[in-house]
């Protein structure tokens, strides 16, 4: 399989909303990418409640990357390997936390490769200090009344916090 000229990386997740950690790892796709196309799924495979709608979502993450011209954001419905067949991009990235994140991932990553060949999955690693944040423990957080302000960027913490007010 050749290298293509332009790698497009497709990173996917619910994004319920966008923390530090999800940052991490866009930004860090944009050293193996040329382009990062952050993907907000309808569906996942996680069974959840969600608490931002979809274009909430995507509008918070493009507010996030604003400035940054080479990732762009989107939502989809249905399969994944579909959404990258359209786009076409070559890899999906995913943010790998702790152990207790990689059967989950490693399951998504082997039906991925079964139903598209094709689509690599590329695991990064987000720094020490983001290892542990999580879209639904800093809504849980936040919910609770604790301080997720160094969990989430500024535009995210306050539609959370006027969401939770609400
Ligand atoms: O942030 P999440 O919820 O862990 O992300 C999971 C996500 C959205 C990447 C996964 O559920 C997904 O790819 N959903 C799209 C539907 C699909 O393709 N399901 C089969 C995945 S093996």
């Amino acid at each position: 399989m050749s290298r293509p000229a332009s790698v497009v990386a497709l990173y996917p997740g619910s994004f319920d909303p966008i923390t530090r950690g999800h940052e991490d790892i866009a930004r860090r796709a944009l050293r193996v990418a040329d382009r990062v196309i952050v993907a907000v799924a309808y569906t996942s495979t996680h069974t959840k409640s969600g608490l931002f709608e979809i274009d909430e979502r995507v509008e918070l993450i493009q507010s996030v990357f604003e400035g940054e011209s080479r990732i762009e954001v989107m939502s989809f419905t249905g399969l994944l390997v579909d959404f990258a067949r359209e786009q076409g991009a070559h890899l999906v990235v995913r943010g790998l936390r702790a152990v207790s994140d990689f059967e989950y991932e490693l399951q998504m990553a082997q039906m991925n490769q079964e139903l598209n060949p094709d689509l690599e999955t590329l695991f990064l690693v987000p720094e020490v200090k983001n290892s542990f944040i999580s879209s639904s423990l800093v809504r849980q957080v936040a919910a609770l009344g604790g301080d997720v302000s160094t969990f989430v960027s500024p535009a995210v913490l306050n539609r959370l916090l006027a969401k939770l007010d609400t």
